[in-house]
């Protein structure tokens, strides 16, 4: 009897462990890293949906007086800045090296010598702890950024809008990821910073713009370019030209401009046009959810205007929150935890990839 009662709470604490050990095993808890542009990132996740802690080094200050991001003078800064992130990060988050499952980086697209620092520097933790590498997309990353609101529900349309990138991606479910239309020049935040320069706004212009166009009227009639074709695409170029022209013009006649004037006229015609196309791409790709992620989706504006449209459909609207919409380790951390769970892994073999995209949707192909 004292046998049978030993042998039963031996497979009894056996259970307990083993139960401890899946549970141990379940956790994901992510080191990740986020280097692509101008913020050297490292966070720790777990779960892919809690922030233990998220530090971001920006290097806006030295790119400043260039008027745009310096892509050696990045490069050196990461140098600079990796390891004390690491080690803030883990101190912050109070985790080891030990306590982690796996280590996540940005591998494109970017700036080639950034994302070279933040690969090295992830290989080199992964290789000396023993630990899983995961090479994440940036847009991937953006898109995630709002899985910290709630995890995503498919099928999902993204509208991703930063400096480098202006696109639609269609996501019928968890880890597909097709583009159904681009911008087919400059990006939205890209532009921003263009005509903030010549309104003497220091670089990144957008959200001092964002602010005066909450202060002013659209007096100027600047061009919705592609607004009415029948496709998800976008080009900027001729708005900022026409920016431009309208300030040149304005100050060889020695006429003065509202400049409040002239930020809600350029934004209006910025927010139209991608308002306009995503509720077009809506319509033929009848999404669950809409999301809204990249350094613009904290545009007022631009949140403002798809509210309004968004609240007219049965669809849940879900951005980026405010603080992870510009580039940071926490969304990458957030998209490995996803990608991981579909089998994604690296090897030290990992390279930089600056022009990575995700394939078009088979249909919209151009
Ligand atoms: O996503 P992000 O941090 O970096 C890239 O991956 O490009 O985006 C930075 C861009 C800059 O062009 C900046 O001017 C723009 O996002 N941005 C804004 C606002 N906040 C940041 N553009 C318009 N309105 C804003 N409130
Ligand atoms: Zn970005």
């Amino acid at each position: 009897m004292k046998l049978i009662t030993l042998v039963q709470k031996t497979l009894e604490d056996k259970s307990g462990e083993i139960n401890k050990m899946d549970k141990a095993k379940q956790t994901s808890l992510i080191l990740s890293f986020e280097t692509s542009c101008d913020e050297t990132s490292v966070a720790v996740i777990k779960d892919g949906t809690e922030i233990l802690t998220n530090i971001v080094a920006t290097q806006i200050k030295s790119h400043q007086r260039f008027g745009g991001v310096v892509p050696e003078v990045a490069s050196r800064h990461h140098i600079e800045q990796i390891t004390i992130c690491i080690n803030k990060a883990l101190e912050s988050a109070h985790v080891t090296y030990a306590d982690l499952t796996g280590v996540a980086i940005t591998y494109g697209p970017g700036l080639v010598g950034s994302l070279l620092v933040g690969i090295t520097a992830a290989k080199v933790v992964a290789w000396a702890h023993h630990l899983p590498l995961i090479p994440v997309n940036h847009i991937v990353g953006h898109i995630y950024a709002t899985n910290f609101e709630h995890p995503i529900e498919f099928p999902a349309l993204a509208l991703v809008v930063s400096g480098g990138h202006t696109e639609l991606v269609w996501m019928p479910q968890e880890g597909e990821f097709k583009i159904i239309g681009e911008t087919r020049d400059d990006a939205a935040g890209e532009t921003y910073d263009k005509i903030g320069r010549v309104m003497g706004i220091n670089y990144p212009a957008g959200p001092t713009v964002d602010k005066l166009a909450h202060e002013g009227q659209d007096t100027f009639d600047f061009p919705r370019a592609m607004m009415k074709d029948d496709n998800f695409d976008f080009s900027f170029s001729g708005l900022k030209s026409a920016f431009i022209n309208t300030v040149h013009h304005a100050d060889q006649v020695g006429e003065t401009l509202d400049h409040a004037n002239l930020a809600t006229s350029f934004q209006n015609a910025v927010t139209d046009v991608l308002v306009a196309k995503a509720m077009r791409a809506l319509d033929k790709y009848p999404a669950k959810e809409f999301i809204l992620a990249g350094g613009v989706a904290a545009n007022r504006g631009l949140r403002e205007k798809l509210d309004q449209e968004l609240s007219k459909r049965d669809i849940e609207f879900v951005k980026a929150p405010l603080k992870l919409c510009g580039d940071n380790a926490a969304m990458i951390g957030a998209a490995a935890e996803m990608l991981q769970r579909h089998g994604a892994k690296a090897d030290m073999s990992l390279n930089a990839d600056p022009g990575l995209e995700f394939e078009w949707e088979a249909n919209e192909a151009q």
